[in-house]
């Protein structure tokens, strides 16, 4: 079961989906269909991750009618600009054997190339022709995100982070709650750097869960979407097995506290 967040354009996002980042191409399709048959309703891909053809054929295979389904993706960096960003929309749509995509993000703000204000007036357009039902970011800090909102006037429905418990995010979270951003979370699990803390290991232990499960409650508690990845069936359960158990406060200032801002991706200032 997955329940869903309204976002600031009138759409809704469901809060837990799962993600396709080095899931290999030739098992997309089967993971996809896992993961909708799970009861997932929305799919993390992107241009870059190489399988969104797989991406379609699990969708389409899964029998779900098309509107049941959030499927995003990413402009890569190498597709900032307008009439690249509208290029890059197209290649996406013809992989996945798609007319329309529900959330289209820019993957990484790439501040270095200064094109990524063009790249957002070019997906307000694209939502205007109902290509695309929704807009957001990804890895945007706060300085990308006024600017986009200063220069169109259009703030994204979402922003995609990393963000686990070694990298807690307080600060630009709380810059979303203001502009009406949803967060959403990408290596929700942290490379599992926290399972074996004793915030983590006593969470699991009293509510008889597994550690990931714990992780991925703490997010949803902060009130963060999130996008675990797991290429197995047990996985994708068990990443979505999160409403009927409850961490304390406590629980969840501990897990909080373990944040040391470590990131296990690139700085958004300097990726390109
Ligand atoms: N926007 C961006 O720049 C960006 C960057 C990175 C990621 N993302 C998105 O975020 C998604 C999630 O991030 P991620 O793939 O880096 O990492 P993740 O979901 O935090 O962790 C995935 C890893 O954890 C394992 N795992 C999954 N469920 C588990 C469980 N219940 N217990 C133990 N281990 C478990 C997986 O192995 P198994 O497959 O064996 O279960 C896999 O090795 C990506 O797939 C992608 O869609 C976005």
């Amino acid at each position: 079961m997955t329940r869903i967040l309204p976002l600031n354009d009138g759409n809704t996002l469901p809060q837990i989906g799962f993600g396709l980042w080095q899931v290999p191409a030739d098992q997309t399709a089967r993971v996809v269909r896992e993961g909708l048959a799970t009861g997932y309703r929305l799919i993390d891909g992107a241009a870059v991750y190489g399988n969104e053809t797989g991406l379609g054929e699990g969708l389409r295979q899964s029998g779900l009618p098309r509107d049941a389904v959030f499927v995003t993706t990413k402009i890569w960096n190498d597709h900032h600009g307008y009439d690249a960003a509208r290029r890059a929309l197209d290649a996406s749509l013809a992989r996945l054997g798609l007319d329309r995509i529900d959330g289209l993000l820019i993957h990484w703000p790439c501040p270095e190339h200064d094109r990524y204000v063009e790249t957002w007036k070019a997906m307000v357009d694209l939502r205007a022709e109902g290509r695309v039902t929704s807009i957001g970011v990804s890895n945007f800090l706060l300085p990308h995100l006024k600017r986009l909102i200063a220069e169109t006037g259009v703030t994204p429905a979402l922003n995609q982070i990393e963000l686990h418990p070694r990298l807690g995010q307080a600060a630009l979270r709380a810059a979303h709650r203001r502009l009406g951003i949803v967060t959403q979370s990408w290596t929700p699990l942290g490379q599992g750097k926290s399972f074996a803390t004793p915030a983590v290991a006593q969470a699991a232990a009293r509510t008889g869960r597994t550690p990931a499960q714990v992780v991925l409650r703490w997010h949803l508690h902060l009130g963060c979407a999130i996008i675990p990845r797991s290429s197995r069936a047990a996985g994708l359960a068990e990443n979505l097995a999160l409403w009927d158990f409850d961490l304390t406060p406590a629980e969840i200032e501990a897990i909080t506290a373990l944040d040391t801002g470590e990131r296990t991706g690139p700085d958004p200032m300097l990726f390109a």
